[in-house]
């Protein structure tokens, strides 16, 4: 479980743990040998399987989300005033003051649409040590709107297995890496039977009700700070970044927010966002 938590960190090792376990199955791994595995191509060049793209190419929904500068999560505009985004990027990142969002760009290094951050609601459900419930709604300090900004809607069409969905984000593309890639990726994956997921993954976390999965084991896969991003289908959000251990991992899928799922919460948290925006009546904030 532990591992699940700091997924963020420990991807490029379990990656490697992953790899040499399949190695050992057959033989014991000698140094040239284990060599030769770091050195794959494969996983060198893996982009977790995607393709470099520009935000107007993707239609201008997805946007970049800095705590003090920094790039921590990605985010999907629903909304001109309302993103959709992971819980698990507000943990011990709770000071509003401190998040702006950026829509409009390509490279984490362009200037494009910022704006400040008004309001977060997480889900009360949401527990770091389970990551049920990742889901969160952001309200804008003032409306997204500009140059390649655009909107997607939430998923009402009911997830199937092998269906194939999109996911971008500015996440790892090597299990090397330390930080963000500075270009937009796009990669193709397809939902993974669910009763599959939960029992390649039941012994470091429980693959919940607001949870599915989905990648192309060893090949396909989101990454270490695509979290909070979305995974399209017929420009409409069905996941939401979450989780995995590893990534592109030949046994872990990757694991998203079924936004189908948490639609109850989002509607009710766009709603509270709005109206206490307006500041119309003083309502007291929902119980979530
Ligand atoms: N927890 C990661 C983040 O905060 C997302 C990891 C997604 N991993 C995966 N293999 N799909 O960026």
């Amino acid at each position: 479980m532990a591992r699940i938590l700091v997924c963020c960190l420990v991807v490029g090792i379990l990656i490697l743990m992953d790899d040499i376990q399949a190695q050992k199955k057959n033989q014991t791994i000698d140094l040239a040998k284990l060599a030769k595995i770091l050195r794959r191509p494969s996983l060198k060049t893996r982009v977790i399987g995607g393709h470099v793209t520009t935000i107007d190419k993707l239609g201008g929904y997805l946007v970049a989300m800095r705590y003090y500068n920094n790039f921590i999560c990605g985010g999907t505009l629903i909304r001109d005033l309302i993103v959709l985004t992971a819980a698990h990027c507000f943990e011990n990142r709770n000071v509003k003051e401190g998040w702006t969002v950026e829509g409009g760009i390509s490279r984490l290094t362009d200037s494009g649409v910022r704006r400040g951050v008004k309001d977060i609601i997480k889900s009360a459900e949401f527990r770091m040590t389970t990551m049920n419930m990742d889901v969160a709604v952001v309200l804008l300090s003032r409306p997204m709107v500009g140059k390649n900004i655009g909107f997607l809607t939430l998923c009402s069409t009911p997830l199937t297995t092998g269906k194939h969905l999109v996911v971008s984000g500015w996440g790892m593309t090597h299990p090397d890496n330390t930080g963000p890639d500075q270009l937009l990726r796009t990669v193709t994956v397809p939902v993974i039977e669910k009763r599959f997921c939960r029992n390649v993954y039941r012994l470091s976390a429980a693959i919940t009700d607001s949870m599915f999965c989905a990648s192309v084991l060893g090949k396909k896969d989101a990454c270490t700070y695509d979290s909070g991003g979305p995974l399209v289908y017929d420009r409409q959000v069905c996941g939401i970044v979450s989780f995995g251990i590893g990534c592109a991992s030949r046994r872990y899928p990757g694991v998203y927010t079924d936004v189908h799922y948490v639609k109850p919460f989002i509607e009710k948290g766009i709603k509270a966002l709005l109206t206490r925006r307006s500041g119309r009546t003083k309502i007291k904030a929902p119980k979530y």
